[in-house]
């Protein structure tokens, strides 16, 4: 769909309400590059890095070794922690990426960001100075946010999709001829780059998300 994956060096959200594989393509997208022999860094705002780890383990993506190798950092900002989690954000968090360079980072999910502050211009802030912290330590960055409820292919907080390069839109739908509840996702935007438009079936299995190419879903979200 996307000619090779996600470009080098963009910051890409995945969108979308709970429970439609976010984590999942998160964790996928991690996995790639720790097979690649690359550095990754997993900022978890959700769960916690046991929960993490099980899921991955569930998907067949055995995350413990990276981490004895020091290749994985698995990373929890706590939302109800605001003072540490604004410290670690502001201070640490981009002294640590730069020390690290990591290929690839995921922050899931920015949607908790929100928790921190109730401040709109700085919650602004913390999301530019995160997602400036990645793009400088030379990463691909994936984050995840939740959807607006009324309207699918807007986030909650309504910033996300302006500091990302590129979008992602999953959730539920209908296949109305036959009946079938599934899952799909859209590339909305995807910036210096060609990709395919409409919205494409995926399924959650054993291997992590799968998207059927060929299939095309002409229903809405
Ligand atoms: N091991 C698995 N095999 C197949 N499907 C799974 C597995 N683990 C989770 N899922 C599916 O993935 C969904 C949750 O995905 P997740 O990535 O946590 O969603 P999100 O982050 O968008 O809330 C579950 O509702 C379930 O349908
Ligand atoms: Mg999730």
């Amino acid at each position: 769909m996307l000619n090779g994956g996600f470009p080098t060096g963009h910051v890409v959200l995945l969108l979308g309400p709970p429970g439609v594989g976010k984590t999942c393509l998160s964790l996928q997208f991690l996995q790639k590059g720790l097979d690649q022999g690359e550095r990754a860094v997993y900022l978890s705002l959700e769960e916690d890095p046991e929960a993490l780890q099980a899921a991955a383990g569930e998907f067949g993506w055995p995350l413990a070794p990276a981490i004895k190798d020091g290749r994985l950092k698995l990373t929890r900002l706590d939302p109800q922690d605001a003072n540490n989690s604004l410290k670690r954000i502001r201070s640490e968090l981009p002294r640590e990426l730069q020390a690290f360079a990591p290929r690839r980072v995921v922050v899931d999910s920015v949607s908790l960001l929100a928790a921190l502050t109730s401040d709109e211009g700085e919650r602004r802030g913390i999301l530019f100075t995160l997602t400036r912290a990645c793009r400088a330590a030379g990463a691909t960055t994936v984050l995840t946010a939740e959807a607006d409820p009324l309207h699918p292919e807007v986030s909650r907080d309504g910033m996300s999709e302006y500091v990302a390069d590129g979008v992602v839109v999953l959730g539920p739908t209908e296949d109305l001829p036959r009946h079938q509840a599934g899952l799909a996702l859209r590339i909305v935007k995807m910036r210096r780059t060609s990709h395919v438009r409409t919205r494409q079936p995926y399924t959650i299995g054993p291997g992590g998300i799968t998207v059927d190419a060929k299939a095309v879903n002409f229903g809405a979200f």
